[in-house]
């Protein structure tokens, strides 16, 4: 299926299952922002979970938070985000559209490496067994052209970003001939910086109100929190603080569904550690993050590392893990190695000390911090992208029909189990609601009882529901019940008794944390 169909399939198909709805629909919407359906909330609170579970029970050393969305104003200029937060944008005079001028020239970019891949897929066709890609990237020529434009552009591309040169991104854009992927055209307007932070007033006009921010991330809420944590919990170095919370940017170019959104939530993790350590807990985070994803049983080729071009304000080293999404592989996280940038612009700008005594050094110091930062909405992208599959299976009567299945990783599912009876009488309906209330304390469940057995299963799996129940009439005789697999669509008879522990082994969040254990 072309990658374009596939995500608007998805984006179907979140609707239409209960998983995600455009923002005030009924008022016909509002940009870039959404709202999670009754299965939605439940798999984005299933995340949640994983994601919490794996920070701050798996590590001794990492506690939560739960800090405010208001902060001082003071501490976005302290931060840098008011006067570094801007993305560069350009507006195509054709077509109307603006666009991030950094992302214009990275998909040039992008398009250098697909032409090469494609002359090395020709040569290997060519030459079979005794294709040699190394001597062949090294020797063909428009290989050469293509990398060589390629390296050029990136460096120049850094060096942009890096100066802030707004003009150099513009000459950068008309020198790759750059057209505007949706006109064709290539009139421009210059670039501009664009500041992402939201502004209200707290308090009222009257009262002479301050101007204050909507967050734009939540690991500020962390740092200026850092003293009373670590006081009141007695932390000792290395320690963290996970949080979990809306962040607001007012994106100019929102688009791609929930992947760029003006209102989101971040789960972030800032790591405290002794300077000089910051590298060897970056490695550390970086492995364990990925280990987090892989252990969802997702196609690990939907993953890959990418170090980042140019650096944020407060970074001194930072990698992305990608997700290939239906639009291509792009962030789904960020490990950052922060410095001690944001404790000490803290400390400068509250004149309070900011620091930490290490008995061991005999010294007192601010922190360097390691970060990891993951899109909550932007996971529940990736999981929905990698879920969907339409299959072709059989029928009773010989033929085949379509289904839609959501492959989603049994423990994230909205719905774990469903409890169905055969037919809505002779005592079955009763007799399910019994099996409900004897699991619904450990496992989400759902009774449906409407429309033909066959239609519900392909509801179920829609919705990515790993398990189902049938109670049908040898229910009644001998307390068994038949118990089919999503994927394999296979069905087993178990005893009612069993299902408990049957359950547990299959959808217990538990046994996705051994494995990053
Ligand atoms: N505290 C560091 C920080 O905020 P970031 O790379 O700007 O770093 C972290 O954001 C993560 O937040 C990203 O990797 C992405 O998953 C998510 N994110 C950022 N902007 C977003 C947006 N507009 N909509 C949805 N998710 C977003």
């Amino acid at each position: 299926m072309a990658q374009e169909d596939l995500f608007k399939k998805i984006i179907a198909h979140a609707k239409e299952y209960g998983f995600i709805f455009q923002s005030s629909e009924i008022y016909d919407g509002l940009s870039a922002v959404y709202d999670y359906g009754q299965n939605g909330a439940q798999l984005k609170n299933n995340i949640k979970q994983y994601w919490w579970d794996a920070m701050v029970k798996l590590n001794e050393n990492i506690v939560g938070l739960d800090s405010a969305i208001f902060m001082h104003p003071d501490t976005w200029k302290a931060s840098g985000h008011l006067s570094a937060f801007n993305d560069p944008m350009i507006d195509n005079k054709d077509s109307k559209k603006r666009y991030r001028a950094d992302e214009l020239i990275e998909d040039y970019i992008d398009k250098q490496q697909a032409k090469i891949d494609k002359e090395v897929a020709k040569a290997r066709k060519k030459f079979g067994d005794d294709f040699d890609e190394q001597k062949f990237m090294e020797t063909n020529p428009r290989v050469q052209k293509y990398r060589e434009k390629m390296e050029a552009t990136r460096q120049q591309l850094i060096k942009a970003l890096e100066d802030d040169d707004l003009k150099a991104l513009g000459q950068l854009i008309e020198d790759c001939e750059i057209a505007d992927p949706v006109s064709g055209s290539k009139n421009w307007t210059e670039v501009r910086q664009f500041n992402l932070m939201f502004e209200t007033q707290l308090g009222s006009l009257s009262d002479g109100a301050n101007k204050i921010y909507l967050r734009p991330e939540t690991a500020q809420g962390i740092f200026v929190n850092y003293l009373n944590v670590q006081k009141t919990g007695r932390m000792k170095l290395p320690f963290g603080i996970a949080q979990i919370g809306k962040a607001f940017r007012n994106e100019i170019v929102a688009r791609q569904f929930i992947f760029r959104m003006r209102e989101f939530e971040q789960m972030e993790m800032q790591y405290f550690v002794r300077p000089g350590q910051e590298k060897e807990w970056f490695e550390h985070w970086k492995n364990t993050r990925v280990k987090w994803h892989k252990a969802l049983g997702i196609d690990e080729n939907m993953f890959r590392l990418h170090e980042h071009d140019k650096l944020a304000h407060y970074a001194n080293a930072a990698y992305d893990i990608e997700f290939q999404f239906p639009f291509g592989f792009k962030e789904l996280e960020g490990i950052h190695s922060r410095t001690d940038f944001d404790l000490s612009q803290h400390q400068e700008y509250t004149g309070k000390k900011i620091q930490y005594y290490d008995p061991e050094l005999d010294k007192s110091y601010v922190p360097y911090v390691v970060e990891t930062s993951i899109g909550l909405d932007r996971m529940f992208l990736a999981v929905l992208t990698a879920a969907y599959h339409e299959e072709e299976v059989p029928k009773d009567n010989g033929k085949s029909e379509q289904r839609v299945v959501m492959k989603l990783p049994p423990a994230l599912a909205p719905i774990q189990l469903a409890v169905l009876p055969l037919v809505r009488k002779d005592g079955l309906p009763e007799k399910a609601r019994e099996i409900i209330d004897s699991l619904k304390i450990d496992f989400i469940c759902q009774y449906e009882e409407k429309d033909s057995i066959g239609r519900r299963y392909r509801r179920q799996d829609a919705i990515g529901t790993p398990y189902c129940i049938t109670v049908d009439h040898q229910t009644l005789e001998d307390n068994t019940v038949t118990i089919r697999d999503r994927d394999t669509m296979e069905q087993e008879r178990v005893a009612t008794d069993q299902l408990s522990e049957i359950l547990d082994k299959k959808v217990n969040m538990k046994h996705l944390l051994e494995k990053i254990l």
